[in-house]
């Protein structure tokens, strides 16, 4: 039940601390180290190329995963839209694992590639958030997101949630492959869910930027680069689905390659800027869209990135965590978007919250 809330997204969106500390404990064992079924992580060490296969959000989710999942484990690891799969199929390597994100576990297209991988042998991994979905019974590995039932359409806690577990998945293989990490996983991640506390505690910064940015506008854009290329595409999708702005979200170094012809006097260009070596570079971006007359916005963070003039400055967390910070705010700013907008927040039109045909 909502509550005392006005929309189950807002409640979700508010949740979302919690439920990353629930996933903290859920997923560390007694001696404080993140643990993940062993026979998963044998499965993802055995793989030499992960394929994560996934719709929307949880594609979105997916692609930070990928960058996890290189980074810290060293697995070659592709990401793929379900619906694109199936027709579109890569060069597959000689021992693939499939992957797949499903908030819902029922979502067809998904179910689709996973029938046809199973039927051409190859071991398949589902992360859910439905215990006994679809994707969870026919897969042969599966992980859970513990975020509870998520009712509103566009998807907040799962896609963090989503994320963590991700993190998981990359650091137990890491320990796995004796891989050494420079950081302590589970401390870094109580202090994003920290910093995702209090951005969900300060919310009148985010409702003023949705009225100066996007009340009288039919477009506005997203920019990135790395990690926050991929926080920018579901600050997009987040903001089409609820408000009914036409947005993207662009890689900061693409603008120039034709996206800048876009932009007008007043075009709302909002700047995700929370990594330290691309932080010149976006902010570079930043001021070429200025020139032709963008309204900017800057959303970085504390003692990474941020400079004088910032509008939002989101809490310092570990550079591996920053998507799940950036969540916080381009969840919340779609939000006061489609309120402003007078949209049915919980239920936007022509969506269904599972997508059960393909
Ligand atoms: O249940 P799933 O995670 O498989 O759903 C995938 C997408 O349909 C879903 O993430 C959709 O994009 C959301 N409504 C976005 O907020």
């Amino acid at each position: 039940e909502k509550g005392a809330y006005p929309h189950y997204m807002l409640k979700e969106i508010d949740e979302q601390p919690a439920v990353i500390r629930r996933l903290i404990q859920k997923y560390s064992g007694d001696n404080g180290k993140i643990t993940v079924d062993p026979d998963v992580i044998q499965a993802v060490t055995d793989c030499d190329r992960l394929y994560i296969i996934a719709c929307g959000t949880s594609y979105h989710a997916g692609l930070v995963g990928k960058h996890l999942i290189e980074h810290l484990a060293g697995i070659p690891t592709e990401v793929h839209i379900s619906s694109e799969f199936s027709y579109n199929m890569p060069l597959l390597s000689k021992n693939p694992l499939f992957l797949f994100i499903s908030q819902s576990g029922e979502t067809a297209d998904s179910r689709a590639v996973l029938v046809k991988v199973k039927k051409m042998g190859y071991p398949t991994l589902t992360l859910t958030n439905v215990e006994g979905s679809t994707l969870y019974r026919e897969a042969d590995y599966k992980m859970l997101l513990y975020a509870g039932p998520e009712i509103a359409v566009a998807s907040t806690k799962a896609y963090t949630a989503q994320m963590a577990v991700l993190s998981f998945i990359a650091v137990a293989t890491a320990g796995r492959k004796g891989l050494a990490l420079d950081f302590d996983p589970v401390h870094e991640l109580s202090i994003a869910a920290q910093a995702m506390e209090q951005m969900v505690d300060d919310k009148a910064q985010l409702k003023e930027i949705a009225r100066d940015f996007l009340s009288i506008t039919r477009n506005a854009f997203y920019i990135g680069r790395g990690l926050d290329y991929y926080v920018c595409m579901e600050a997009a999708l987040k903001l089409k689905e609820i408000s009914y702005i036409q947005a993207e979200g662009f890689a900061g170094g693409e603008l120039k390659h034709g996206t800048i012809a876009l932009i007008e006097n007043g075009t709302p260009v909002l700047a995700f800027a929370t990594q330290e070596n691309v932080n010149n570079s976006i902010r570079n971006n930043v001021e070429e869209v200025l020139a032709r007359g963008a309204h900017t916005c800057i959303i970085s963070m504390e003692g990474v990135t941020e400079q004088p003039g910032d509008q939002i400055v989101l809490p310092k967390v570990h550079k591996t965590y920053t998507p799940l910070v950036c969540a916080i705010p381009l969840q919340l700013i779609a939000y006061y978007a489609a309120l402003q907008n007078e949209c049915d927040v919980d239920k936007p039109r022509n969506l269904a919250k599972s997508v059960t045909v393909e």
